[in-house]
């Protein structure tokens, strides 16, 4: 037991300059070559930004709203996760593999480092942002209950570290900015969690013309309800109460948290707040990007 606890913590390494899992990066030649195939449709987003909601919206459209197609496996297998690889577990890659078309892929993949071939092959790509306070708070927690984390420190420390871009997959600033700017160029829809928190039938309707897919009022009804905060929370093909103890502990921190825009006001103290904030303006600045911080 303890060699296995040994090999689920990863250390950070580098890749391209980006922090990354260690095994991630030694699985990345795989990545780096991986072929696309044109009816792929890439989930991106930087970590704790609502990739499992989202992944959940796309899964339930394209099962026209079956929830008990969407109850036949986990979301992380229903979505593959494309440069995932530890120890002893199946690799995004090969996972991907084995998926039938048309597939759903998902990554945290900043631009300059998305394998070419999903360029090549103009797939698809809906990026989902999310404000950088209630990411770090998440992140802060996720790093506590995802064991492949070390340990985060005190969530003064960690906030440091999330503001130089010391935390798996580096900097935020750098990874919204990059997504943003790429869709000047290419078939990006970039949604923002807040909206989806504020109106998300109008989120939903956003995807569904970028898909050029029709449903049913009725239909929209269902995906809505099935992945609403509650609805998720209690599933367990989507609240991830399926992985292994040894890899998530829900009883630190479940996996569906809060699910709030807004939550940072619990956790920053006034001073980090404003230090935050300046850091924020001085990384964003020039960017017609903006963020809503509370909904
Ligand atoms: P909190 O930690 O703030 O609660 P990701 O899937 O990218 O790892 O993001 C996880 C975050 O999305 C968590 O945020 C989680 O609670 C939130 N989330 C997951 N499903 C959600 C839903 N249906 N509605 C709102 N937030 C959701």
């Amino acid at each position: 037991a303890m060699e296995q606890e040994a090999e689920i913590v990863q250390e950070l390494g580098s890749l391209h300059g980006i922090p990354l899992y260690k095994s991630f990066i030694e699985g990345w030649p795989r990545v780096k070559a991986f072929q696309a195939r044109p009816d792929d449709v890439l989930i991106s987003t930087y970590p704790k930004s609502g990739t499992t909601w989202l992944s959940e919206i796309m899964d339930m459209i394209y099962h026209d709203g079956d929830v008990e197609k969407c109850r036949r496996d986990a979301i992380y297998n229903r979505v593959p996760f494309l440069e995932l690889k530890a120890p002893g577990e199946m690799s995004g890659i090969e996972q991907l593999e084995s998926t039938p078309s048309p597939r759903l892929v998902k990554t945290h993949l900043p631009v300059q480092l998305l394998p070419t071939s999903f360029w090549e092959k103009d797939c698809k790509i809906i990026y989902m942002a999310r404000n950088p306070k209630d990411v770090a708070i998440s992140y802060y927690y996720f790093h506590r209950m995802a064991k492949i984390h070390q340990d985060p420190g005190t969530k003064a420390e960690f906030l440091e570290n999330f503001m130089a871009g010391k935390v798996p997959y580096g900097s935020w600033y750098d990874h919204v900015r990059g997504w943003w700017e790429k869709k000047q160029q290419k078939k990006i829809l970039y949604l923002f969690y807040e909206d989806m928190k504020k109106d998300p039938r109008q989120e939903v309707q956003k995807i569904l013309q970028f898909l050029g897919k029709e449903l049913a009022e009725g239909i929209v009804d269902r995906i809505l309800h099935h992945t609403s905060f509650q609805e998720m929370k209690k599933n367990p093909a989507a609240n991830y109460e399926t992985m292994l103890p040894i890899l998530m502990d829900h009883s630190i921190s479940p996996f569906l948290r809060k699910g709030v825009s807004g939550d940072w006001k619990n956790h920053f103290t006034v001073a980090q707040n404003e230090r935050f904030d300046q850091h924020y303006q001085k990384l964003m600045a020039g960017s017609d990007l903006h963020f809503q911080m509370e909904v």
